[in-house]
């Protein structure tokens, strides 16, 4: 596990749409992006825009693929997570929108409809660089604690303390969903790369458990410990609760030359 600690947000979101660039390049226009909702990849997502528009990278022919998807929120509101990839992802990195992909939470046959997502990253030759934000209750994608590690896409309940989390983005808890469909820990690891962002003191806890605790299916991001190439970038209060901070800034600090980020 790569773990970079940045000053702040911005830079996180620098270093991340830089670590992304540098893995896309060798892949070219093709490359097959994960993509998370949220407030955490926003400012990385908004990175990698402008390095498309600078001419620096090409997603001209890329797939992407959503984590997550609310049960029974259709297409159009401003809450489900095909329209808030639509705005953070497709049309500021001009993707084609017939490639981009987000679970049918809208589906008549939920199930199905996880079982046709399985199958569309498979056809896609599987997802190279897998952006995630985590949980303050330590989740990925939609994978609450005690979600399977071996877990697929599937109908998951969300926990109380993500609706709470996420009824920032509602007029109220009660209009927040309590079903998904979400990638499973399973789905996530078969990425070829993974680089998770958090920011803010909020996430803490969840980031020092992630990186740092058991691997337990109490914080199913700490299954992350197992992929061979997971980066974690967190602004100064996200790390807070690590023990190797200094460790982890050393190294960064004295990367070989061919290992930097041009950020
Ligand atoms: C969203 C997702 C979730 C979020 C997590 C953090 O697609 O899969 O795991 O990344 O809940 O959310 P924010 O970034 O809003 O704090």
């Amino acid at each position: 596990m790569e773990v970079i600690i940045c000053p702040n947000a911005q830079r996180v979101g620098e270093v991340a749409a830089a670590k992304a660039a540098r893995i896309a390049g060798p892949i070219g226009p093709k490359v097959v992006l994960g993509v998370a909702t949220g407030s955490s990849p926003v400012q990385t997502f908004a990175e990698l825009a402008r390095l498309v528009d600078a001419g620096e990278l090409d997603v001209s022919e890329a797939s992407a693929f959503a984590l997550d998807e609310y049960v029974g929120i259709p297409e159009g509101h401003p809450e489900s997570y095909h329209e808030i990839i639509r705005k953070t992802v497709t049309e500021p990195m001009h993707l084609d929108p017939s490639r981009v992909h987000v679970p049918n939470g809208f589906a008549d046959d939920l199930a199905a409809a996880c079982v046709a997502y399985e199958d569309a990253i498979r056809a896609a030759g599987g997802v190279d660089i897998q952006f995630l934000g985590v949980g303050s209750n330590g989740h990925i994608g939609f994978n609450e604690p005690t979600s399977s590690l071996s877990s697929r896409t599937r109908i998951k309940t969300l926990a109380a303390r993500t609706r709470e989390d996420n009824a920032r983005f509602f007029d109220s808890i009660e209009q927040v969903p309590r079903h998904c469909l979400t990638q499973g820990l399973g789905t996530i690891m078969d990425a070829r790369n993974v680089i998770l962002v958090a920011t803010g003191s909020g996430k803490a806890h969840a980031i020092a458990q992630v990186v740092e605790g058991p691997i337990t299916a109490m914080y199913p991001g700490s299954v992350l410990q197992l992929h061979q190439h997971a980066t974690i970038v967190v602004d100064a209060d996200a790390a807070a609760e690590l023990s190797l901070a200094d460790y982890y800034k050393e190294t960064y600090a004295n990367l070989p030359d061919w290992q930097r980020l041009d950020v």
